[in-house]
C-alpha cells in the first residue's frame, strides 16, 4: 500500500519525506487554508519535495470551472493530480480531464455507489472519507472494503485512497483490505513509528552501551 501525506505544511511534508516513508500528498481547500499562501505556491513547492502523485484540488462547482482551474493546477507540474468533489459537474470533468490525460482524484466520496460512478467516469483515484463516517457513527472501513471489492470485480482502474484516516488501525485495516492508498495526516505518521517495547529497550541498549569498555 502507498502512504500519501495528507497535508499542506511543508515542514510537516519534509519531515515525513526525510524518513522515506511518503508516496505522495493529498492537500485540500481547508489544509491550504492553514498554509497561508496561495494553492499554486504552495502545490509548487510540494512538487519540490515530493516526487509522486500531488493532489491539488478545485474549487469550483460547475463544469467551466473545474475544468478552467483543474487544467491551471495540472500545468503546474506532471506530478499534479486534480482533486474534484464528488457532484455530478465534477465527473463530467474527470471524463474530460481523463481523455486529456490529467489524473484526477474524486474526493468526498462516503457511499460505495459514488465510488462506483466515478470509476466509470475514469477518476484515477477514489477517497473514501473512513473517519468522517465514523463520526457519524457510520463504519468507514466498510466503504473501503466495498470499494476495492467492487473495483476488483469490474477490472476497475481506479484506486482506492483511504482518506480522512485518523489512527493507526484505520491504517492496519486499509492495507489488509489492499486499498492502494492511504493518506495520513502527520501526526499519524508518527503515530505509526511508536512502540513501548522499542523506547524501554532502547532505552536499555543504550544504558548498557555505557557500560562497554572504552580502548
Ligand atoms: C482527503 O484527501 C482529505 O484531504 C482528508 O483526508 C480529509 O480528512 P479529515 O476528515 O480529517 O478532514
Amino acid at each position: 500500500m502507498q502512504i500519501f501525506i495528507d497535508s499542506a505544511d511543508l515542514n510537516e511534508i519534509r519531515d515525513a519525506a526525510a524518513m522515506g516513508v511518503i508516496d505522495g500528498v493529498t492537500t485540500n481547500p481547508s489544509l491550504v487554508a492553514k498554509a497561508g499562501r496561495p494553492l499554486d505556491a504552495v502545490i509548487r513547492d510540494i512538487c519540490e519535495v515530493v516526487d509522486g502523485p500531488i493532489s491539488a484540488e478545485v474549487i469550483a462547482t460547475d463544469l467551466e470551472g473545474i475544468l478552467k482551474e483543474g487544467r491551471t493546477l495540472a500545468k503546474i507540474h506532471p506530478n499534479v493530480v486534480v482533486k474534484v468533489p464528488l457532484i455530478a459537474d465534477g465527473l463530467r470533468a474527470v471524463k474530460i480531464f481523463s481523455s486529456e490525460g490529467i489524473k484526477t482524484n474524486v474526493t468526498l466520496c462516503f457511499s460505495a455507489v459514488q465510488g462506483m460512478l466515478a470509476a466509470k467516469a475514469g477518476a484515477t483515484y477514489i477517497s473514501p472519507f473512513v473517519g468522517r463516517i465514523d463520526d457519524i457513527a457510520g463504519e468507514g472501513m466498510l466503504l473501503v472494503e466495498q470499494l476495492v471489492e467492487i473495483y476488483r470485480n469490474y477490472g476497475y482502474a481506479t484506486q482506492v485512497l483511504a482518506a480522512s484516516i485518523r489512527h493507526p488501525v484505520h491504517v492496519v485495516r486499509s492495507a489488509e483490505i489492499g486499498a492502494h492508498v492511504a493518506t495520513l495526516p502527520h501526526k499519524v505518521i508518527h503515530q505509526l513509528l511508536k512502540h513501548p517495547l522499542t523506547d524501554a529497550g532502547l532505552a536499555t541498549f543504550l544504558a548498557d552501551a555505557k557500560k562497554i569498555p572504552q580502548k
